[in-house]
């Protein structure tokens, strides 16, 4: 089976055709971080006219690749929501449009439903069940993943997500949004132990987490001291060694919590260096083991939706005609297929 998938929830437009017996044969993707860089974050209006710029030309790009025509494609999945309603409304269009056009049946995918499963396109492939953590610039979450369409939440930020407060605090020293990956290479030549940031919630016997405060704390010790290149280096190694050691302590709460030995992380902050060393010494510490899929599954893309959705399909084959949005969508709600 031959399913197309459409990502198109926020700032990066991803198609991709995942065949339920080969794998992923084809992934294009576009990102908009240039388009929004000049106003600080991602501005929805643009996004959404970005989207519809570029989805047709990379839903070729993906054909291509993958040797197929749209003929081929059995099932077409897209991104339902949460997410910004203009932009996924895009993607919502395009696949009805198709669905109709082909004949063919079209699901609406939960994004985080698309991380959660996303480890399951790398290799080595973790085994169910899994804690993951979803750590991206909207979501901070630990969930428990028994199987498809069986996700708990066990904790999750009250305030700024993880990339966030990176995008934030990066901001702060002057850097370019997305600021995260900049701040992490900024912070190697920092010393982290310079500035003790709080280590917000790390305490609290929940699996919740608060990074609004840390950024804040980054504010006054930028303010105090004269901003040289040196406090600016310290400043981003004692923020990142604060968040790291935070989402670290709680991953392995999770995992004592659960009874569960294996940790996934995915979002585009699974993409720091310092997080991964982190949890790959405290999880061998503990007897358990950790799954980094590669950043390309870790982003947002379009190979994620088309796969959950190919799963979904296999246990309960079904469509849909209409193609509601649902930009704020609670993954507890969705349930088994
Ligand atoms: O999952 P993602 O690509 O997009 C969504 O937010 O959905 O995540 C992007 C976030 C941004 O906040 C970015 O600054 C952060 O991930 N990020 C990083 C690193 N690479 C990306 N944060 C810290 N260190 C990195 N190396
Ligand atoms: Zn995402």
């Amino acid at each position: 089976m031959l399913t197309l998938g459409i990502e198109t929830s926020c700032d990066e437009t991803g198609v991709a055709l995942y065949d339920s017996g080969l794998g992923v044969l084809g992934e294009a993707l576009h990102s908009q971080v240039d388009l929004h860089a000049l106003y600080g974050g991602v501005v929805p209006e643009l996004a959404s006219r970005d989207h519809i710029r570029r989805l047709v030309p990379l839903a070729r790009e993906a054909l291509a690749q993958a040797g197929r025509t749209l003929a081929d494609v059995d099932l077409i999945a897209y991104t339902q929501g949460p997410g910004l309603a203009g932009a996924l409304l895009v993607g919502a269009s395009v696949a009805a449009g198709l669905g109709i056009a082909l004949g063919r049946p079209v699901v609406g995918i939960h994004h985080l439903e698309g991380h959660l499963l996303s480890p399951l396109l790398a290799d080595p492939r973790p085994a169910f069940p899994f804690v993951a953590l979803l750590v991206s610039g909207g979501h901070t979450q630990l969930m428990a993943v028994e199987g498809v369409g069986r996700y708990a939440l066990l904790g999750e930020t009250v305030d700024d997500a993880a990339g966030e407060a990176f995008d934030k605090t990066a901001s702060l020293l002057g850097l370019a949004y997305p600021g995260g990956p900049a701040l992490s290479k900024l912070a190697r030549d920092g010393d982290p132990k310079r500035f003790a940031f709080p280590r917000p919630m790390i305490a609290s016997p929940d699996l919740d987490f608060s990074f609004s405060g840390l950024k804040t704390a980054a504010l006054h010790c930028v303010r105090k001291h004269p901003p040289d290149d040196r406090l600016r280096a310290d400043v981003a190694a004692s923020f990142q060694a604060a968040v790291v050691e935070v989402l670290a302590s709680k991953c392995l709460r999770a995992l004592e919590a659960t009874g569960m030995d294996r940790l996934v992380v995915a979002g585009g902050v699974g993409a720091n260096a310092a997080l991964r060393e982190s949890l790959a010494r405290e999880t061998a510490r503990v007897g358990a083991s950790v799954f980094f899929p590669p950043a390309r599954l870790c982003t947002d893309n379009g190979a994620m939706i088309a796969f959950a959705a190919a799963m979904r399909f296999r246990e309960a084959p079904a469509g849909s005609e209409d193609f509601t949005v649902r930009p704020r969508w609670d993954l507890a709600a969705i349930g088994s297929p």
